[in-house]
C-alpha cells in the first residue's frame, strides 16, 4: 500500500509517498519552508501544496508537533497557538480533499523505527526521543507505541519545560559545545531512566546524524542507539499510521 507521509515541523513541512510494506520512500522527499508564526489556514495551504506536488489523491498521514487525540490538536508548544482545539482531519482534509490520519510527530517516528528501523524486532521497553526544535518522546512495548510529552518535564529551579534546555535547537541557539549539550542530555536521560526504565533508547531528529559527536557524553544504563531513519522517521511513521487507519 502507498500513503503520503507528512511531518509538520517548526521550520518546514516534509513529505513523501511511502511504500508502507517496506517503509521505503517512493519519491524524493519534498520540503516546504514554514514558520512558527504560520496560522492553521496557512499551514493547510502548505499541506495542500505538498499533496499537489505529488499529485496525491489517497490517504495522508500527518505528524504534528503537539498532543493529538484522535484528530484534535491539544497543544502547540512550538507552532501557532491557534492550532489548539483544531480538528486536523477537517482542517487538512478540506484543504487537500484527501482522508487524513493525524498523529503526534514523535509517535510517528516511533512507529517507523519500531517497524523498520532501530527498534525492529525489539519487543522490550524502548524509549524514543526526537531532538529538534523541541523534544518529542514515545515509549514502545511489545511493539505498541505510546505517545508521551517528556519534553515538557519540569526542569531546573523554575520548572521550565526540559526541551528549553535539551532540544537540539538550544544547542544551536546557545552555541553549546557537543560536550556541554551532551552533558545536559545525559542529566535528562538519567532522570527519564529512573522513571521509565527503558531497555533501549533511540535518539532521533536531524541531530541523530551527528550521534558520534555526543553519544560519548550520554551514558545511560539502557542501550543507546541512533534512529535509523534519521530525519525521515516522522514521514515514514505518519504514512504507516495512515495505512493502519484505513
Ligand atoms: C511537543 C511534542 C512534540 C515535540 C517534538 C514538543 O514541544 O509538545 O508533542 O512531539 O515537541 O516536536
Amino acid at each position: 500500500m502507498k500513503t503520503l507521509g507528512i511531518d509538520i515541523g517548526g521550520s518546514a513541512l516534509k513529505g513523501a509517498p511511502v511504500d508502507t510494506t517496506t517503509g521505503k520512500l517512493l519519491a524524493e522527499r519534498f520540503r516546504i519552508e514554514t514558520s512558527a508564526e504560520q496560522k492553521p489556514a496557512e499551514m493547510a495551504k502548505a499541506v495542500a501544496a505538498m499533496a499537489k506536488h505529488f499529485a496525491w489523491t489517497g490517504p495522508i498521514g500527518l505528524g504534528f508537533p503537539g498532543v493529538v487525540e484522535s484528530s484534535t490538536i491539544w497543544t502547540s508548544a512550538n507552532l501557532h497557538k491557534k492550532f489548539i482545539g483544531c480538528d486536523g482531519a477537517t482542517l487538512f482534509g478540506e484543504a487537500t480533499g484527501c482522508p487524513i490520519a493525524m498523529i503526534n510527530d514523535a509517535a510517528a517516528a516511533g512507529i517507523a523505527e519500531m517497524h523498520f528501523g532501530a527498534g525492529r524486532g525489539f519487543t522490550g521497553k524502548a524509549l524514543l526521543l526526537t531532538l529538534g526544535t523541541g523534544v518529542g518522546s514515545c515509549l514502545a512495548y511489545q511493539g505498541v507505541v505510546v505517545p508521551l510529552e517528556l519534553g515538557h518535564f519540569p526542569w531546573g529551579k523554575h520548572g521550565k519545560s526540559a526541551e528549553k534546555y535539551v532540544a537540539a535547537s538550544v544547542r544551536e541557539q546557545k552555541d553549546l559545545s557537543w560536550k556541554e549539550w551532551g552533558g545536559r542530555l545525559h542529566e535528562y536521560v538519567e532522570v527519564l531512566e529512573k522513571l521509565l526504565w527503558p531497555e533501549l533508547i533511540i535518539i532521533g531528529g536531524g541531530v541523530s546524524a551527528d550521534h558520534a559527536k555526543f553519544f560519548k557524553f550520554v551514558k545511560p544504563r539502557a542501550k543507546l542507539v541512533p534512529a535509523e531513519f534519521f530525519n525521515n522517521a516522522g514521514i515514514v511513521g505518519a504514512a504507516l499510521w495512515a495505512a493502519e487507519k484505513k
